[in-house]
């Protein structure tokens, strides 16, 4: 249904407060329960690595700000951030030492109230990165806390006192020992990690703690940011009666780390004092460990956050491929939890994965463009909100470093010096960081053919990939097949189509290895898509007959009307 039909009818139903014909279906436009951030086409920009204007080799807000028209020209409608609070940088910002601050790197608040009134004039809304579940330990309340055992911030951390023995084991995901209690002398006594040394867990049992994020989070609203990514919230409530974990539980620590003890809790709590007091969004990192888990923290009645971001498809690519009836199995799982209620993030990529097209694509020179547009219109043709990586919109793929030297990622070097000591195969363990490491994602954004792409003057923060010249902006911009102005386009099939944003799903051909073919239906109007995931021709079984229905979009230049597809391609049609 195009949207302004959409409104008429809803305005018509209204008025005459009479059933239309709409009640008959299950999705009427009044059960939609219709949000801004349930239409929105979330762009994802990493702020390191996306343009730098004062030629010191990193990404800034003035950088970014400088693109806005870039952006506004997408089509997309909101943005999210990585962190830009100030921060020293181990986890390039996502440890935290002033949440009232900007980080140096990226400028001032001066830039930053720049930034968010130029996204706001280009209609375009922001969502700030929240990361709460750990400071840097460059952070006056760690300083305090550390500074003796009586200091009233000490509570803001989770301690071991050293007479108690050693701490029952934890598990850090960037710690080079993976130890998640690092020892310190001031105080006798160990601080918990779960990433990395210079990330302390905040105590989330703490009320003062608590108070003090809440307080935060209504400074960045007071300033109009529209929306908060909890980032690792789910690891955030911990039992600090800390029993002893059975052996190997690391393997799946998830499973003790996640959606623990009173995490739903602080949910309603962030809820009932900060959210519900502001017209903004909330999306979590992670889920928790089952379906159900995902579904509390977003059911609507729970007065929780607004959108779930699974990660159990995007962790399905591992170095030595994946299965797409896998693939489809878990899209529409988490597809039919939410049918109802509750609300999605879709995506393919993000700055801890690598390059969608390298994981779920196929890189190779003849097939990196079309299955790059393929994998765009994966993702925005299913029901959730879109959440799109910057530099997915020119088909960049991974950079696939040779050398430890060229990694920045504290996760990668920490993981090297891993298996360095304990004399694994270094060789293999860089082969398989060509796929998935994440710096691969993180290589500066591709303007033009100009020396380092365009992104500084100065000397990059990371390696650009060599491929810039041909894949930039400039130069796909010209190319009226290019991926990005594919990008535009499909942004703009989803944007003036809301059965593509609240269409119930419906998997066809399910045991079809190569072809992926689902409809999108809303209100009598009806959508296929079909996408072949494979570098074959393949043929898509859904006894639709495609006669009299249009296509509205597809990946290759030459138009196809048939059910055979080629290699990855991808169609979109309108049934009649
Ligand atoms: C998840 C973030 O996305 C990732 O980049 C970061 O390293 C960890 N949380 C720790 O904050």
């Amino acid at each position: 249904m195009k949207r302004n039909h959409c409104l008429f009818a809803l305005l018509i139903c209204l008025l005459s407060g009479i059933q239309n014909n709409y009640a008959q279906s299950n999705n009427t436009i009044d059960t939609l329960q219709t949000k801004w951030w349930k239409e929105a086409i979330v762009y994802q920009i990493y702020p390191r690595s996306f343009k730098d204007s004062d030629g010191d080799g990193i990404g800034d807000l003035k950088g970014i700000t400088s693109k806005l028209d870039y952006i506004k020209s997408l089509g997309v409608t909101a943005i999210w951030l990585n962190p830009i609070y100030s921060s020293p940088n181990d986890d390039n910002g996502y440890d935290i030492s002033d949440y009232r601050n900007i980080m140096k790197d990226f400028g001032t608040m001066e830039d930053f109230d720049a930034l968010l009134k130029g996204m706001h004039q280009r209609g375009i809304k922001f969502i700030m990165d929240l990361v709460v579940n750990h400071s840097s330990d460059e952070h006056a309340w760690f300083k305090e806390a550390k500074s003796s055992r009586n200091n009233p911030y000490r509570e803001y951390y989770h301690w071991w006192n050293a007479e108690d023995g050693k701490p029952p084991y934890r598990y850090s995901l960037f710690d080079v020992n993976h130890d998640a209690w690092m020892y310190d002398s001031t105080t006798k006594s160990y601080f918990l990690h779960f990433f990395s040394r210079k990330q302390p867990d905040l105590n989330w049992e703490n009320p003062a703690l608590r108070k003090e994020i809440y307080a935060i989070m209504k400074f960045w609203a007071d300033k109009g940011v529209d929306g908060y990514r909890l980032d690792a919230f789910g690891f955030a409530a911990k039992d600090t009666t800390w029993p002893r974990f059975p052996k190997g539980f690391e393997e799946n620590f998830s499973l003790y780390y996640s959606m623990q003890g009173n995490l739903h809790g602080y949910l309603q709590e962030i809820n009932k004092e900060v959210l519900s007091k502001y017209d903004v969004m909330s999306v979590a990192e992670g889920t928790g460990n089952t379906l159900e888990d995902a579904h509390n923290m977003v059911d609507a009645n729970r007065h929780e956050l607004n959108m779930a971001y699974p990660f159990e498809a995007v962790d399905i690519a591992k170095p030595e491929g994946y299965s797409l009836l896998h693939f489809k199995e878990v899209f529409s799982k988490w597809d039919s939890t939410f049918k109802d209620d509750g609300w999605l993030a879709v995506f393919l990529a993000n700055h801890d994965q690598a390059r969608m097209v390298t994981r779920f694509g196929n890189d190779s020179a003849p097939f990196r463009e079309l299955s790059s547009r393929m994998l765009t219109t994966f993702i925005m043709t299913m029901r959730g909100t879109p959440y799109y990586y910057n530099g997915d919109e020119l088909g960049m793929n991974n950079i696939k470093f040779d050398k430890i030297d060229d990694y920045r990622d504290v996760e990668s070097l920490n993981m090297y010096k891993q298996v360095k000591d304990k004399g694994g195969d270094l060789q293999a363990f860089l082969n398989a960081q060509k796929i998935s490491a994440r710096d691969n994602s993180r290589t500066p954004f591709q303007w033009n053919s100009d020396a380092n792409a365009g992104f500084t003057t100065g000397k990059p923060w990371l390696k650009v990939n060599p491929n810039y010249k041909t894949v930039n902006v400039v130069a796909e911009e010209k190319d009226s097949s290019s991926c990005l102005n594919y990008f535009k386009k499909i942004v703009k099939l989803r944007k003036d189509n809301l059965v593509l944003v609240y269409g119930t799903y419906t998997l066809l051909d399910k045991d079809n290895p190569q072809v992926y073919a689902y409809t999108r239906e809303l209100n009598g109007e009806k959508i296929l898509v079909l996408l072949n995931f494979s570098s074959k021709p393949a043929i898509a079984n859904t006894n639709i007959d495609l006669t009299s229905s249009d296509l509205l979009i597809g990946n290759y230049t030459s138009a196809n009307n048939t059910t055979a597809l080629r290699p990855y391609e991808a169609v979109v049609y309108e049934l009649k």
